[in-house]
């Protein structure tokens, strides 16, 4: 038996509830008529390596994989892309039909393609980026930058180490920039980019004084509960085209559904009401 006859798919991690993916890939599985599921896995660390493996074996054609599993996952591969390597984590498996788990990353598309779509006049290669915070979304959004050729990446976070660690992983192209001098160096940038979780529902606000902003620059900010942040709402009364962070959430799910359902699914506003329904 080869279990593959309705596929199915899921995300996993621990706690799962608040995972906007079952909604995401429900809404596309039903919008393309197929016929497959796709859901809430809850797996706590001691059980990850249990389910990863008994997946492909139940029908599962691959999973998404979520906080904090998204490191640990790695070494139940047998195959990790060098995105996923580069940036440390993975968040998408497939299950190939010889039984291989691939792990790689999409969070760096999905942060490029959120730009790409809604601020498609965005130069990478014009000017330099900042970058606030230096964790795991940090990460995907470095590696995703210095890809795409941006000159410089100015780099902030509370605890300077972490940027400085940054720096001596991924390259010379970094300029670690101390946080309560962050405002000083925005003058110039042709984007920002907040990686950390201020601003998110239940979070204090990210307080980088914004007054150095250019109108030409462009602000994107990867928390999306609220849709509109703070610093959205100033770097808009400023003049500044923004981008909010759902659509990088929606954007990082599409290469996993083309590859586990052989349908490349569409970002629009459609879903984007689904998901935040
Ligand atoms: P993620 O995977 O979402 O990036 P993470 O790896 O825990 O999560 O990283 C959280 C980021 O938000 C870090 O850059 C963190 O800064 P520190 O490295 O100094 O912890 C940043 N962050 C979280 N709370 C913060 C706060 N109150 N002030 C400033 N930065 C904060």
């Amino acid at each position: 038996m080869n279990g593959r006859s309705i596929p199915l798919a899921g995300v996993i991690g621990d706690p799962i509830s608040h995972s906007k993916s079952p909604k995401l890939h429900g809404h596309w599985l039903q919008r393309y008529g197929i016929e497959g599921h796709y859901i809430p896995l809850h797996v706590t660390e001691g059980n990850l390596a249990t389910v990863v493996r008994a997946l492909p074996k139940m029908g599962f054609v691959g999973a998404n994989v979520t906080i904090p599993h998204k490191v640990s996952v790695m070494s139940l591969a047998d195959q990790v892309s060098d995105r996923a390597i580069l940036i440390g984590a993975a968040n998408t498996l497939t299950f190939k039909e010889d039984g291989k788990i691939i792990a790689d990353n999409t969070d760096g598309f999905g942060f490029m393609a959120n730009l790409k779509e809604n601020a498609p006049d965005w130069d990478p290669k014009a000017a330099p980026a900042v970058v606030f915070g230096a964790g795991g979304a940090a990460r995907a959004v470095l590696v995703a930058l210095a890809d795409a050729g941006v000159p410089e990446i100015l780099l902030s976070n509370r605890t300077r180490p972490k940027a400085e660690a940054l720096k001596s992983e991924f390259g010379t192209r970094i300029k670690v920039v101390d946080w309560v001098q962050a405002g000083n160096v925005l003058e110039d940038a042709s984007l920002v980019v907040n990686t950390t979780s201020l601003g998110m529902k239940g979070q204090p606000e990210l307080r980088v004084p914004l007054d150095g902003l250019n109108a030409d620059t462009l602000v994107n900010d990867l928390v999306y509960s609220p849709i509109q942040t703070q610093l959205l709402r100033t770097a808009s009364e400023m003049g500044c085209k923004t981008v909010d962070g759902l659509g990088m959430l929606l954007h990082q799910a599409v290469p996993g559904f083309e590859r586990w359902f052989g349908t490349t699914p569409d970002v629009d506003e459609d879903l984007r009401r689904a998901v935040l329904a």
